[in-house]
């Protein structure tokens, strides 16, 4: 049955809060643009900001703006003043994480593309894509995939902020790679349109943003961590960096990921996407850490150090994510968000003042 084209391609519906920032935020979108108070009562602290469900949903929330944006939210929000302010006290505890996660990559005498291989060679995560390939039953292929449905259907976006930002021989780079990512302009042979085949084909929800509230904090972070990187310039080395140890560790797993299915008897449709990327990252690897990486230092060569953050990062938080599923999996849990649990009320009211006092949009 045809889905509407609207629900395929955005916006999502505003997902459940999970704490009371997140619900404060949630609560304000339903009203028209309004300033929010400058102190909501609510620790920003978290000891552990990327397993922290409030924090990563309320990144979330305020980077979808720059997206495809919310169901029934007014798109003014997107540039509201004291939502940006809050978004950016969460961003200085994401990105304080992220650095005291990696620490700072040094680079080394033989360049930046010598790190970044360094980097991925020195990865030792747990190989998720192993374990779908050999053992994973069809319940735990399907969480994969619902949990990969928040970045794989709007697939190469983040990376796209970068094309702005960019001139010379990075930009031509990163424009080759993007081509590719996205069909080059053939909607059938767009990567997240290809994605959606694979969601169709496991029976699952192809509308985009449907998983959002299944996906846990962790999930949420190794899509926020690209939104961060895209949305600030300065950080437009980290940005490079992050697509080049996407590209170079993604050959292998994506051929892993197409057996997987193979063996639990799916056809060509559902494997694809897995299929597509086993070619097409196999030479985007070596665009990105050689062309777009190498060719970003030669012209700003103080962004090296970022470009390796950038790289660490995005393995880290993925090893995180791989850690999440394997251990959900071998404690015989889902890896998923229950839905059913009942809203946060929020404990902190957010209203516009009474001047602009707003009706309620939905
Ligand atoms: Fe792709
Ligand atoms: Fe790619």
């Amino acid at each position: 049955m045809s889905e509407p084209a609207d629900r395929r391609y955005g916006p999502a519906t505003l997902p459940t809060a999970r704490g009371p920032l997140s619900a404060a935020v949630v609560a304000a979108l339903r009203h028209p643009p309004h300033d929010l108070p400058v102190d909501l009562g609510v620790d920003l602290y978290p000891t552990d900001p990327f397993t922290d469900e409030d924090l990563q949903l309320t990144l979330f929330l305020c980077y979808e703006l720059h997206y495809r944006g919310w169901r029934g939210v007014d798109e003014s929000w997107e540039w509201q003043p004291t939502l940006l302010a809050l978004r950016a006290r969460c961003e200085r505890v994401f990105e304080a994480a992220l650095r005291r996660l990696v620490g700072a990559p040094s680079v080394p005498a033989a360049g930046v593309a010598a790190g970044l291989a360094d980097l991925v060679a020195a990865d030792d995560g747990p190989s998720l894509a192993a374990t779908l390939q050999r053992r994973a039953d069809l319940t735990q292929f399907r969480e994969f995939v619902t949990h990969r449905s928040v970045y794989h259907l709007r697939e190469a976006d983040p990376h796209s902020w970068a094309l702005p930002r960019l001139g010379g021989p990075a930009k031509a780079a990163l424009v080759e790679i993007q081509t590719d990512e996205y069909g080059n302009g053939r909607l059938d042979r767009m990567h997240a349109e290809l994605f959606r085949g694979t969601l169709d084909r496991l029976g699952l929800d192809t509308a985009y943003g449907a998983h959002v509230d299944v996906a846990p904090a962790v999930t949420l972070a190794t899509n926020n961590l690209m939104s961060l990187f895209g949305l600030h310039r300065r950080l437009r080395g980290a940005l490079l960096g992050h697509l080049a140890a996407f590209e170079m560790t993604s050959s292998l797993p994506n051929r892993r990921y197409g057996n997987g299915l193979r063996r639990l008897g799916f056809d060509e449709v559902a494997t694809r996407f897995y299929d597509e990327h086993v070619e097409a990252d196999a030479v985007h690897e070596q665009i990105a850490a050689h062309d777009m990486c190498g060719g970003l230092v030669r012209v700003e060569p103080a962004l090296a150090p970022d470009v390796l953050f950038g790289a660490a990062a995005g393995l880290a938080v993925d090893r995180l994510f791989a850690v999440h599923l394997l251990n959900s999996w071998a404690a015989g849990r889902s890896s998923l968000r229950a839905t059913a649990t009942p809203a946060v009320p929020p404990t902190v009211s957010i209203v516009a003042s009474p001047e602009v006092a707003p009706p309620a949009l939905v």
